[in-house]
């Protein structure tokens, strides 16, 4: 049997950016710094926090240094931001963030859609971005987008993969994230990947971000903690998707996720019920229902009282023997 038995799994909250990169209305800066705060209060070890984009590119993120300024950093939390170019950075540095996850896609096509380069003018400016920033104590990360698959050329091909991850980890990156950006992975090939990078960077910090899009968001979180993988991104509410991939929907659900992972026998160091707490203000903040399903269904230990009509149902059972 397949179990976690205390196995420590990190986890990096991302649906103040990849979630609220794509609401179509502006959340104001004040409920994501109430989010982020009480958040911070949940035991997650990282939180990305927002994205250093071009507030032309992400309108809704356009308010970045002022939720970095306003939220309460908690001791022991990892406050991180997404960054597509060196601009990005300057600004990232300027607010003192913890983590940088500079980020460009596996995909041509994508990349020049979502950052207006090519591929390899990305991984240059990535890279040089990541020798700037090493001196400053800064960590950084990769986050390699479509690697499982692009919905405008459908499959990349993995030798792309590769070759990106190992001119990012030899510029300096903390680590790489392979990123399921629309939802296209299934498990056997999340299965391959992830052991296949623990062959060829076996001493690299390797995460990945799974989106639901196709149902197989937890599937294939399964088959990459099977394969050895310890580091996930997850969106509370299940809210998220890239303006600039077709189709994109949400990533995997941080409460859902915390919950299999817990009754499995990980370990998250994250209370799950104040995480369901901040899940169940979410619909408030955006307006709208949310994909995740534990705060709806409840736990699987949360049970629910018999209806009164059972005790007569039950005791004419007792009478009929
Ligand atoms: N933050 C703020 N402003 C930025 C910026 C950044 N990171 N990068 C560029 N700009 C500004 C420039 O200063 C310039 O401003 P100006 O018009 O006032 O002179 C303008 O944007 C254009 O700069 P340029 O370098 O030509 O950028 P671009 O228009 O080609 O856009 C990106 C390139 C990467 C900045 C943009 O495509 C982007 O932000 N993409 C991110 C998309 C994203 O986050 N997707 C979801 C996550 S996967
Ligand atoms: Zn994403």
């Amino acid at each position: 049997m397949f179990a976690g038995q205390g196995r420590q799994i990190h986890i990096c909250e991302v649906t103040t950016r990849d979630g609220f990169q794509i609401e179509p209305t502006f959340v104001p800066t004040a409920a994501k710094v109430a989010l982020i705060d009480e958040l911070s209060r949940t035991g997650l070890p990282k939180i990305e926090v927002t994205s250093f984009a071009s507030p032309k590119a992400i309108p809704s993120l356009r308010d970045a240094e002022e939720v970095f300024r306003g939220i309460t950093r908690a001791s022991g939390v990892i406050y991180s931001c997404l960054v597509p170019n060196q601009r990005g950075a300057e600004r990232a540095l300027a607010v003192k963030v913890d983590e940088i996850n500079l980020v460009m896609s596996v995909s041509e096509t994508h990349n020049l859609a979502n950052l207006r380069m090519t591929r390899e003018q990305s991984c240059a400016q990535l890279a040089e971005t990541i020798r700037a920033v090493r001196h400053s104590g800064i960590v950084t990360n990769a986050s390699l987008s479509a690697c499982f698959g692009c919905p405008m050329e459908g499959l990349v091909a993995e030798a792309d993969v590769w070759r990106f991850s190992e001119r990012l980890l030899a510029a300096g990156a903390g680590g790489i994230s392979l990123c399921d950006t629309t939802g296209m992975a299934h498990p056997a090939q999340v299965a391959g990947m992830v052991e296949e990078f623990r062959r060829r960077f076996p001493t690299a910090a390797l995460a990945l971000h799974l989106h639901n899009t196709r149902g197989m968001g937890l599937a294939n979180t399964l088959a990459a903690l099977q394969a050895g993988a310890d580091r996930f991104d997850a969106s509370l509410g299940g809210l998220g998707g890239c303006p600039y991939a077709p189709g994109a929907t949400g990533n995997v659900c941080t409460e859902d996720l915390v919950h299999m992972l817990e009754v499995m026998g990980f370990t998250t160091g994250i209370d799950l019920g104040l995480l369901l707490e901040c899940a169940r203000h979410l619909p408030e903040i955006v307006g709208h229902d949310v994909p995740g399903q534990v705060a709806k269904a409840g736990r699987i230990r949360d049970l629910h009282p018999e209806p009164a009509w059972l005790a007569e149902v039950r005791e004419k059972a007792r009478e009929r023997g």
